[in-house]
C-alpha cells in the first residue's frame, strides 16, 4: 500500500500567511501540520509516499527532504495548477501504479492515527473507504448522506443546502479502480476535478464504498480558528520539558515546554504552552494554549491562545489573544503622541484593535 499526500493548492482562507508559506507547513505546537500526517502514515506501516506540490513546492521539499528523517521514501509530484483533488490522483497515476493507497490531505489533522482504518480497508473488500464526522456547518465540506443501514446513498461537494451533517474527512483509501473514476468525471462548477464526484462515480458504477465514522478529533486547518483549536488540542497533551533557561523570578503553572537556547526572565507562564528554541521572553505573560516559535522575542508583552510562527517580536503590547502571527513580524507600541495606531500591513491581513 502507498500513500498520496496533497500539499499543493492555494490556501486562500489563510491569507496573507499563505502568500509566503505553504499552509501545510503552518506550525501546530511548533511542528508543521504536514509532519503529523506523515507520521500517522508511517505509523500505519506505509513507507512509499507521493507528495503533490504546487507553487510552494520548494518549501515543502526543503521541509520533508527525501523522507529519511521520518523513516519513509518521498516522491514529489508537481502539479501545474490546483485543478482539484481528483486531478492529484490523475497526475499520480505512474507513482501509484496498481497499488491500493491512502490519500491524505496535507492540511488535515486527525488525532489517533490511521492504523486501524488502514487495517479495516485491507481486511474488507471495498473499492474505497471514506471517513465521516458530524460538523456544525457542512457547507464548507464534502458531505455524505447515509441510508438506514449506514450505506452511502450519495455524496455532494460543499452543498449550499446540505441534507446531512456528515462531513467527509480528508483521509481516503482507494483501490486502483479510482483511476477509471478520476478519468471519467468532468470539472465541477468551481473548475476542479472533485474527489467527491469520483467517489460518487464509483457508487453509481456499483462499486463498494465503505464509510467509517470518526470518533476522535479531526480538523481541516484551513482557517485561523481551526489552526488555534488544533494547537490547543495538541498542547493539551504536552509532556512538560524545560531545556532552556528560566530565572527564579519566573512563575510557571501548568505544563510548559521550553526548548534549548530559549531564555525566560521575570515572566508568568501558564501552560499548556511551548516556547521554541532561542526565543527570548522577558517581563511577559504567556497564557494557555500558546505556541511561540523559534527565535521569537517577547518583551513586556502578554499573549494567550495564539500561535507565533518564528523570528517575530512583540514588545510592550498586551493583551494579544486568538491570533496567528507569521514569520519576521514586529508588533510594538506606537509613540505616546500622537495617540494613534501606526500600521504597515500587507495585502489581505486582518487586524482587530481595541478602540
Ligand atoms: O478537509 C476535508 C475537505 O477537503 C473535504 O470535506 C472536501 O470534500 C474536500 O474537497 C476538501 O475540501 P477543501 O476545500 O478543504 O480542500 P482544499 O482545497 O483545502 O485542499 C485540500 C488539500 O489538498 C490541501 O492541502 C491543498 C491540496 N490540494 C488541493 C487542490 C484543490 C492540492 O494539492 N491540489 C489541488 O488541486
Amino acid at each position: 500500500m502507498k500513500a498520496l499526500i496533497l500539499a499543493g493548492g492555494r490556501g486562500t482562507r489563510l491569507r496573507p500567511l499563505t502568500h509566503t508559506s505553504a499552509k501545510q507547513l503552518f506550525p501546530v505546537a511548533n511542528k508543521p501540520v504536514l509532519f503529523y500526517g506523515i507520521e500517522a502514515i508511517r505509523d500505519a506501516g506505509i513507507t512509499e509516499i507521493g507528495v503533490v506540490i504546487g507553487d510552494t513546492g520548494a518549501e515543502v521539499r526543503a521541509a520533508l527532504g527525501d523522507g529519511t528523517r521520518f523513516g519513509v521514501r518521498i516522491t514529489y509530484l508537481p502539479q501545474d495548477a490546483p485543478l482539484g483533488l481528483a486531478h492529484c490522483v490523475l497526475i499520480a497515476r505512474d507513482f501509484l501504479g496498481d497499488d491500493d493507497f491512502v490519500m491524505y490531505l496535507g492540511d488535515n489533522f486527525l488525532v489517533g492515527g490511521i492504523g486501524e482504518l488502514v487495517g479495516s480497508f485491507r481486511a474488507g473488500d471495498y473499492t474505497a473507504q471514506i471517513l465521516l464526522t458530524p460538523v456544525d456547518d457542512p457547507r464548507s465540506y464534502g458531505v455524505a448522506v447515509l441510508g438506514r443501514s449506514g450505506e452511502i446513498v450519495g455524496l455532494e461537494e460543499k452543498p449550499e443546502a446540505p441534507t446531512s451533517d456528515l462531513a467527509i474527512v480528508g483521509v481516503y483509501m482507494f483501490s486502483p479502480a479510482i483511476h477509471e473514476a478520476v478519468r471519467a468525471i468532468a470539472p465541477s462548477a468551481r473548475g476542479e476535478l472533485e474527489i467527491t464526484d469520483a467517489i460518487q462515480w464509483l457508487l453509481d458504477a456499483g462499486h463498494r464504498v465503505h464509510s467509517h465514522l470518526v470518533t476522535g478529533y479531526w480538523k481541516d486547518t484551513g482557517q485561523v480558528q481551526d489552526m488555534l483549536e488544533c494547537n490547543r488540542i495538541v498542547l493539551e497533551s504536552t509532556t512538560p520539558r524545560i531545556d532552556g533557561t528560566v530565572d527564579d523570578r519566573t512563575e510557571i503553572t501548568g505544563p510548559v515546554v521550553i526548548e534549548a537556547g530559549a531564555v525566560v526572565e521575570d515572566c508568568v507562564l501558564r501552560g499548556p504552552l511551548i516556547i521554541g528554541a532561542d526565543s527570548k521572553i522577558v517581563r511577559s505573560y504567556i497564557g494557555p494554549f500558546t505556541s511561540i516559535g523559534d527565535s521569537c522575542t517577547l518583551e513586556d508583552a502578554e499573549i494567550e491562545y495564539s500561535i507565533m510562527f518564528g523570528c517575530s517580536t512583540i514588545r510592550g503590547v498586551s493583551r494579544i489573544e486568538a491570533s496567528l502571527i507569521g514569520k519576521d513580524v514586529e508588533v510594538t507600541q506606537a509613540p505616546r503622541t500622537p495617540n494613534t495606531h501606526q500600521l504597515v500591513i500587507g495585502d489581505q491581513c486582518t487586524v482587530r484593535l481595541r478602540p
